[in-house]
């Protein structure tokens, strides 16, 4: 498995906005992973495997992000990961809302949208939350089958991402 840097490891870096900056890069190493991508897509249909392919069969995000009305991402997505067909699952499988769409932007594009309360319905409460301890977010470090998990650890992200706010939650360029 691949390593996230602990957050001691920035304390060398005196300049408070630039560590901030350092922080959100390494937990970039996980936001921008294909285990999240994959379900935060620019368009209307999820992303499949490392090479965020389109999802096959052709579905949609519907009006709730959990799939059209004839085609339930549940259908096939189960409240676990299914071994035996390699069908990842969690019980809140269901796609981000397009406002929260991270494919094709940068890692300074997604953090200062995940920062925007025009855009964002998340507090940096409710961030640092989703981030550290949502169930469907620590998925991607279980993602069964042949898949592989994001770097590091759930914990260590949530660490990374708490030391991130706790500078002041800049962003880079
Ligand atoms: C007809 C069955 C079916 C339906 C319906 C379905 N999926 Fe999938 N999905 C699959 C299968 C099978 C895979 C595994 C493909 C693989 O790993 O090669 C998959 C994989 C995925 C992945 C990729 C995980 C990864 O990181 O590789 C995402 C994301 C995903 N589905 C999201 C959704 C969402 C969101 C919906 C509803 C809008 C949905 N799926 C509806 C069958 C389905
Ligand atoms: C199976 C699909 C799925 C996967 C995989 C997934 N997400 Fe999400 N993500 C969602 C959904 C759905 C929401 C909307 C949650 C809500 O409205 O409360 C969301 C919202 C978010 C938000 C809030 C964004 C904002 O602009 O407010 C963050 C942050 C986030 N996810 C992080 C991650 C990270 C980090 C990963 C990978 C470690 C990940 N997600 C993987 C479905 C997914």
């Amino acid at each position: 498995m691949t390593h996230l840097r602990p957050v001691v490891s920035f304390a060398a870096i005196d300049d408070r906005g630039a560590r901030s900056v350092a922080l959100f890069a390494e937990a970039g190493r996980v936001i921008q992973h294909p285990r999240c991508m994959n379900c935060h897509p620019r368009g209307d249909r999820p992303t499949q495997t490392d090479a965020m392919r389109p999802h096959m069969p052709a579905v949609a995000r519907g009006v709730d992000g959990g799939g059209a009305a004839t085609l339930r991402c549940t259908t096939c997505h189960h409240a676990a990961n299914f071994a035996s067909s390699g069908v990842p699952g969690n019980a809140g499988w269901k796609l981000a809302p397009a406002e929260m769409a991270w494919q094709d932007r940068s890692l300074g594009e997604i953090c200062r949208q995940i920062l925007d309360p025009a855009r964002a319905h998340l507090d940096r409460a409710a961030l640092l939350h989703h981030m550290a301890e949502d169930d469907l977010v620590g998925w991607a470090w279980h993602p069964g089958g042949a898949r592989q998990p994001a770097p590091g650890t759930q914990e260590e992200f949530g660490a990374l991402i708490k030391a991130w706010l706790e500078t002041g939650a800049r962003c880079p360029a």
